[in-house]
């Protein structure tokens, strides 16, 4: 699937014009970000480590950084209803505004971008306090969603100026369940769109196309989509994209777009190095996951081969497995993490697969239409 040559080829020209250093953080705009922070800390384990707000100076918002493993998630809300933290909200619900990026040089970050037609989000620039100097600058991809560029090296700081440290409790740290970096982050766009985006990643920041997946791979009796994975960073970043296609009833990917009102981020894949373990904590914390089908475990070895976990187990926590050229990998998804059916997450452990566990749409599309049906909207 992966085009190796032309893969690396290109991959050394964006090191020229668009290096990423790695994920920074995942921002969500959210109804009441002091909630949404206490449910990543109780139910995934996240711990908080800064805070901004009135209490720090800031006068419009108030946002709430968590951590666990390398992931951070930064949860924000408007103080006014004149907000335009507000009024994403009251359009998309809860969801992702940026995805932002570590960059060695946010200026360059934005010149690069921008002089290849990206739509400016945010100047650059820079912040100071005690503990340093950071560079931001932000451009949009889909829907409302940005991308932020952020330049750290000069910082050190618990998150970014105007933030203040918040030092997690004993308990929270002893709910962290083993989440450790980001995977992948999925977009979900209109139907005839995703080429256009998948063009525009290549185009402003040198990504490469590395998996397509057609809508004859990815569809059940009901539900189809088609998806391509964009990859930046030398790997270390990875956005599929998602475009719904036309089936018996409602794409999952048009259920979405209907609720979220635009193109959106649908899912972040967090990786775990013991999904059965992380997975057995997050659902003791009550994390809902989509269930597995008896089915699915009864034709599993025949599929996927040996494997190291026990079946009974994987079966027991709707742990799905999938196999490709170079290993094996283990996934589950969450169910919806606020009432519009629009953002999720996965936890996914790899054993050498670098897919995406295609085997498993089938599935997974069936679990998720299952959820679709009991909305009313299949
Ligand atoms: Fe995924």
């Amino acid at each position: 699937m992966a085009d190796t040559k032309q893969g690396e080829l290109r991959a050394a020209q964006q090191e020229e014009f668009m290096p990423i250093k790695n994920w920074d953080h995942i921002e969500f705009y959210v109804g009441n970000a002091k909630q949404a922070a206490h449910f990543y800390e109780t139910t995934f384990g996240f711990v908080p480590i800064a805070y901004a707000g009135l209490e720090t100076g800031v006068r419009d918002r108030a946002s709430y950084v968590l951590e666990q493993g390398k992931i951070r998630l930064v949860l924000t809300s408007a103080l006014t209803g004149d907000s335009p933290i507000a009024r994403h909200t009251m359009e998309h619900g809860d969801g992702v505004k940026d995805i932002a990026l570590q960059v060695p040089d946010a200026t360059k970050a934005f010149q690069e971008t921008v002089s290849r037609g990206a739509r400016p989000a945010m100047e650059p620039t820079v912040s100071e306090d005690s503990f340093g100097r950071v560079v931001r600058s932000a451009i949009y991809t889909y829907g409302e969603t940005i991308h932020s560029f952020i330049e750290r090296d000069d910082y050190a700081g618990p998150f970014l100026p105007g933030y203040r440290a918040v030092m997690p409790t004993d308990a929270q740290r002893a709910r962290q369940a083993g989440l450790a970096a980001i995977d992948h982050v999925v977009g979900n766009v209109e139907l005839g769109k995703m080429n256009e985006w998948v063009e525009f990643y290549e185009r402003t920041m040198g990504f490469t196309q590395i998996i397509h997946f057609t809508d004859e791979a990815i569809s059940t009796e009901y539900s189809a989509l088609m998806s391509k994975v964009m990859q930046g960073g030398h790997g270390k970043v990875k956005f599929p994209i998602n475009e719904p296609a036309t089936g018996r009833k409602k794409s999952q990917i048009q259920e979405y777009l209907d609720y979220y009102g635009t193109p959106g981020v649908q899912h972040i894949a967090l990786i775990t190095g013991d999904i059965i373990q992380t997975v057995t904590q997050l659902q003791a914390q009550g994390v809902e996951f989509l269930p597995g089908l008896t089915t699915y475990y009864e034709e599993l070895t025949d599929r996927v081969g040996k494997i190291d976990e026990p079946i009974d187990e994987l079966a027991r926590l709707g742990i799905l497995v999938d196999r490709d050229d170079d290993g094996y990998l283990l996934q589950i998804f969450t169910k919806n993490v606020q009432d519009r059916p629009t953002v999720f997450f996965e936890v996914i452990q790899r054993k050498g697969a670098r897919g995406f566990g295609e085997g498993n749409f089938k599935a997974l599309f069936e679990a998720i239409e299952r959820e679709q049906e009991l909305r009313g909207n299949l």
